[in-house]
């Protein structure tokens, strides 16, 4: 059946948004591969460029990695790419796009320190409640050996909460679909990625649906 944009019920919800919202994933996860397997002109280069910058089979983390659409690109590409999502159904679909992952949060990737050459995320940072996302950039800083790379698309604005999630007109209408979104202000977030211990190089706007900032920055 073909997916049809439909919001559905939002309400309250007292537990941890962002796991929340990786729930909502689990229910959407083949629904929004289908509508996310094609990128960007955008997407596509700025991708391109992250992997050039990678030394030959180098170690790669691709953070809150979806149904893998990315992680099989750099897999293909002869990078050591390893996945982190907290959405089972998601994680499901990237090993079958070819990925090697593993189950866990990107506020805190259950991954070995100082070791990485290149940190990816697409889209999942917008998911991590605002005051969490000092201590979730630190922490990915932690994973980088000197001089790698950090390539973090997010989108920008200034609203925090629920969204309703396009979703497919088989759910009953009963079932909650919905995601907690943190849009940033461009400056506020690089101020954070700079505090966290990244030297900026490239920053970015790509209008798509949303306007998305893509920034480059480097384990400093
Ligand atoms: C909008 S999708 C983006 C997927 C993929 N990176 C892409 O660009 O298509 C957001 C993904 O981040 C995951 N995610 C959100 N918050 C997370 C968290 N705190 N820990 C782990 N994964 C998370 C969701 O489960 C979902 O798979």
């Amino acid at each position: 059946m073909s997916a049809v944009p439909v919001p559905c019920v939002a309400g309250g919800d007292d537990r941890d948004p962002a796991v929340a919202t990786t729930s909502t994933y689990d229910r959407l996860a083949r629904d929004y591969a289908a509508r996310n397997a094609e990128v960007s002109d955008g997407l596509a280069v700025w991708r391109s460029g992250f992997l050039g910058l990678l030394p030959a089979a180098g170690l790669v983390a691709d953070l809150g990695c979806g149904p893998g659409r990315d992680l099989a690109v750099f897999t293909h590409a002869g990078v050591a790419a390893v996945g982190v999502d907290l959405s089972e159904q998601m994680l499901r679909l990237a090993q079958a796009a070819g990925g090697r992952t593993v189950t866990g949060d990107i506020r805190r990737p259950p991954l070995r320190p100082a070791v990485f050459h290149g940190l990816w995320s697409s889209a999942a940072l917008l998911h991590v409640p605002r005051p969490e996302v000092a201590g979730t950039l630190r922490a990915w800083r932690s994973l980088l050996r000197d001089g790698g790379v950090l390539s973090l698309s997010t989108s920008l604005g200034d609203r925090e909460g629920w969204e309703a999630a396009p979703c497919r007109s088989d759910y009953p209408p009963s079932v909650p679909l919905r995601r907690w979104f943190v849009h940033h202000d461009r400056d506020e977030l690089l101020n954070l990625i700079a505090q966290a211990g990244f030297a900026l190089r490239t920053v970015q706007k790509e209008p798509r649906r949303m306007t998305w900032l893509q920034v480059r920055a480097v384990a400093a």
